[in-house]
């Protein structure tokens, strides 16, 4: 299953424009996120270099695949966000989501990155329409908190998905990017997301408003996103880990697979 869904066919066959119609997210915000997506540094190898010089039909799976791949993780978590408001179990289908222990292993790391403790409250920039790192902090630490999500209406897909698992007072989801946090008081921890861009720029804000008791950290990957055949395809470096102006890294934290994001805890250099 995982196979397919990561599979060069399978993110180029991708219907962007039906998902974009059917959670009527505003495509002018979509393109800025994707503007901010594709700032990264892509190197495309060799081998493909080569194809798409010599076979058209390939270049134009190609730039559809290229188009795609931004929105895959969007595409995944909209569908499976759908299905729990739909169910009439949405827990039970939550816990059926196929990275569910990917994602616990990220939301450990995290407990122990805080030192977080039942009744704490967090902050999670960039939750997305299936904020599940909240869903889990909360399920199963007693941990509350505030998501933070740039795209409108996923992030009323995803409030409406809190509502399905009656956590609407646990969890709060804030329609705004980094910019729309002005204080940590009461906070415990900042956690930005893997996806959640541009990261310079988040940790800056952050830098003068984090309170002495918030700690914060932030997801990288050493694989970032791709991997197997498709990380011969593209080689995004954007999700790599490095130090940013202003702070020093005092732990990194690697869970164990099936867990590929890498936890790194940073604290403003005063
Ligand atoms: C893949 S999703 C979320 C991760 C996942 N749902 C979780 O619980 O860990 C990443 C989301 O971050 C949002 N995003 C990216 N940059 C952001 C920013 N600067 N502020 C707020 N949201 C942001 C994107 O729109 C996307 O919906």
């Amino acid at each position: 299953m995982k196979k397919i869904k990561e599979s060069f066919e399978y993110i180029s066959n991708l219907n962007i424009e039906s998902l974009i119609k059917s959670i009527e997210i505003n495509k002018e915000i979509i393109n800025h996120v994707k503007v901010i997506k594709e700032g990264g540094e892509e190197k495309i190898s060799n081998k493909v270099k080569d194809k798409l010089k010599n076979d058209d039909a390939y270049k134009v799976k190609f730039n559809k695949f290229c188009e795609n791949l931004y929105f895959t993780y969007l595409y995944d978590e909209i569908i499976m966000a759908n299905k729990i408001i739909k169910s009439m179990f949405p827990f039970d289908t939550y816990r059926k989501y196929d990275y569910y222990k990917a994602y616990l292993g990220s939301v450990e790391a995290e407990i122990k990155a805080g030192n977080l403790k039942e009744g704490d409250k967090i902050i999670f920039i960039g939750s997305g329409p299936l904020p599940i790192s909240l869903i889990m902090m909360y399920e199963h630490f007693g941990i509350e908190s505030i998501g933070i999500e740039i795209i409108p209406k996923v992030a009323e897909l995803s409030r409406k998905l809190i509502r399905s698992l009656k956590l609407s007072d646990n969890i709060e989801i804030v329609t705004g990017d980094h910019f729309s946090i002005k204080t940590t008081e009461n906070i415990k921890h900042v956690i930005v997301a893997l996806a959640a861009e541009p990261k310079d720029e988040i940790l800056q804000w952050l830098r003068p408003i984090l309170s002495k008791n918030t700690s914060m950290s932030y997801r990288f990957s050493e694989n970032p996103k791709l991997e197997g055949k498709l990380k011969e395809l593209i080689n995004n470096s954007k999700r790599r880990y490095r130090e940013y102006d202003g702070y020093k890294t005092i732990r990194i934290i690697k869970p164990a697979p099936p867990t590929t994001n890498i936890i790194a805890v940073v604290e403003p250099i005063s």
